[in-house]
């Protein structure tokens, strides 16, 4: 092995730590941003926030939990997809919420199959922003999937 190469390997292994970093700031700064959105609808057991099964949900996010249940039968029961549909938990990190209108509005026919339009559908269309957020949500982690506790009754 030549002087060089382990000089070589460090400076590898340096930009490789810093990609890495760069990369958990950008995931926190997200949660952070996000958190702007859905916090009002989120309690969290005193810090417990983002432990997931510590926190309840207000009536805005149970709509959008609700709305959900039509999307199950295709992208999981806990939206994290299936063999024919992809984990919504894992879209909402890359499109940004005008394509999800779009795109559940008026569907598309992708390579992995067909995402049906929903415009004809009430009970998707009235609370699809609270669709957006309860799911925003769920991929930020900031709730656990299935079934969670209403904090404002
Ligand atoms: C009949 C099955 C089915 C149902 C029901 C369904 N979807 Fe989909 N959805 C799909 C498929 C298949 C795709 C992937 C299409 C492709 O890219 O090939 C998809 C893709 C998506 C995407 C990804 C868009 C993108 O740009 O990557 C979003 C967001 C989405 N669906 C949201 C929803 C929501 C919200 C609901 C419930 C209101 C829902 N889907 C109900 C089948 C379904």
């Amino acid at each position: 092995m030549s002087k060089h190469s382990g000089w070589k390997a460090t400076t590898v292994a340096v930009s490789w730590g810093l990609v890495a970093l760069a990369a958990l700031v950008a995931v926190l700064a997200r949660a952070e941003s996000h958190a702007t959105l859905y916090g009002d609808h989120v309690q969290c057991e005193q810090g417990q926030t983002g432990a997931g099964e510590k926190c309840r949900i207000d009536l805005f996010l149970t709509r959008g939990f609700r709305a959900f249940s039509q999307c199950q039968v295709c992208h999981g029961l806990d939206g994290n997809g299936s063999s024919f549909a992809p984990s919504l938990v894992e879209t909402l990190r890359e499109i940004d919420k005008d394509r999800f209108m779009e795109v559940v509005a008026n569907g598309y026919k992708g390579q992995i199959g067909v995402m049906p339009g929903w415009k004809q559908n009430p009970n998707v269309m009235k609370y699809v922003d609270n669709l957006y957020l309860y799911l925003l949500a769920r991929s930020d982690g900031a709730i656990p999937p299935g079934k969670i506790e209403r904090y404002d009754r």
